[in-house]
């Protein structure tokens, strides 16, 4: 499966400094999100002062605006506020947006925006598709193209190099991942994931978004998250989201296409994936349109 970059890829990802708390925190954010006795005096207790300070900001900014007094300062009333949902998608991203905070070339707000509707949409594709875990399946389409970061980030010689073939070759993105590492994002994201004991359930999907044939475990969490993400491309978290019908007649190629590549819904199964798309994107959206700052056109993602 890998190439004979591993070890040099491995010795990298080892040297990356994480959040202390973050590979904790994720089994926690897994914990709340199965069990809805769990409480967000649990969640909080496993935060570091950095995280809580976003989920701070972020319940301010959501609650009040960017231009109000803020003035929630418990972090359990922040988490009431934020909510479950919305709290994994901040946590499950904060060690890797902080890697590229003030970067200018990297473009944060898209690739938050690209996170969180392949995490949404994987997650309604999971619901109509059994034998998967919804919860699983979320949050690896979440996290799916991390390693795209961590490539910006700490490999900058081979993103150079990756550049210069997509230019020179006119090849994709991917191929010229893989003929620079042997491997793409997604491994790469997933092998840092794994580092910092992620399950594999998780860890599983991400690592094979780009080519689910390859995977021999969570084959399906692999198929249903490189569904979600080739729909998320198509998607525009920035529409408006005002009507159903406009929203169905719009983008109702995308999952045919997607299909095409793995699962095959019935027609019920399509239109119940739409109905809980549409609902669960208008619900993303509105929280974080005060969150995200509108920035650039929609660019290629990964
Ligand atoms: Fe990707
Ligand atoms: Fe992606």
């Amino acid at each position: 499966m890998m190439g004979m970059d591993t070890e040099y890829i491995l010795g990298k990802l080892g040297k990356i400094e994480v959040l202390p708390t973050f590979p904790g925190i994720v089994g926690e954010v897994i914990n709340v999100i199965e069990d809805p006795m769990s409480s967000a005096a649990d969640l909080a207790k496993s935060m570091d002062p950095s995280m809580v300070g976003e989920v701070l900001r972020v319940a301010n900014t959501a609650y009040f605006g960017t231009r109000n007094f803020r003035n929630i300062t418990s972090i359990e009333h922040a988490i009431a506020i934020v909510g479950f949902q919305h709290l994994s998608h901040i946590i499950l991203h904060m060690p890797f947006i902080t890697m590229i905070k003030g970067d200018s070339v990297f473009n944060r707000e898209e690739f938050i925006r690209h996170s969180i509707t392949c995490g949404v949409l994987s997650k309604t594709i999971s619901t109509c598709v059994r034998g998967t875990n919804a919860n699983e399946v979320y949050i690896g389409g979440l996290m799916h193209d991390i390693g795209a970061i961590v490539i910006y980030r700490y490999f900058r010689e081979e993103w150079e190099h990756i550049n210069a073939l997509i230019m020179e070759q006119n090849i994709s993105r991917l191929d010229a991942e893989r003929e620079v590492f042997s491997v793409d994002h997604g491994v790469i994201g997933a092998l840092l994931l794994q580092m910092w004991n992620i399950p594999k359930s998780v860890t599983g999907g991400i690592m094979f978004h780009h080519n689910p044939e390859a995977a021999e475990e969570y084959r399906e969490h692999a198929m249903i998250i490189s569904m979600g993400n080739t729909c998320a491309k198509k998607i525009d978290l920035r529409d408006n989201f005002s009507s159903f019908d406009e929203f169905l007649y719009k983008y109702r190629d995308c999952i045919q296409i997607a299909e095409d590549q793995w699962v095959s819904l019935t027609p019920s199964e399509e239109l119940r994936f739409f109905e809980q798309a549409f609902a669960q994107l208008k619900n993303v959206k509105g929280f974080f349109e005060e969150v995200l700052e509108e920035k650039d056109d929609k660019s290629s993602c990964c």
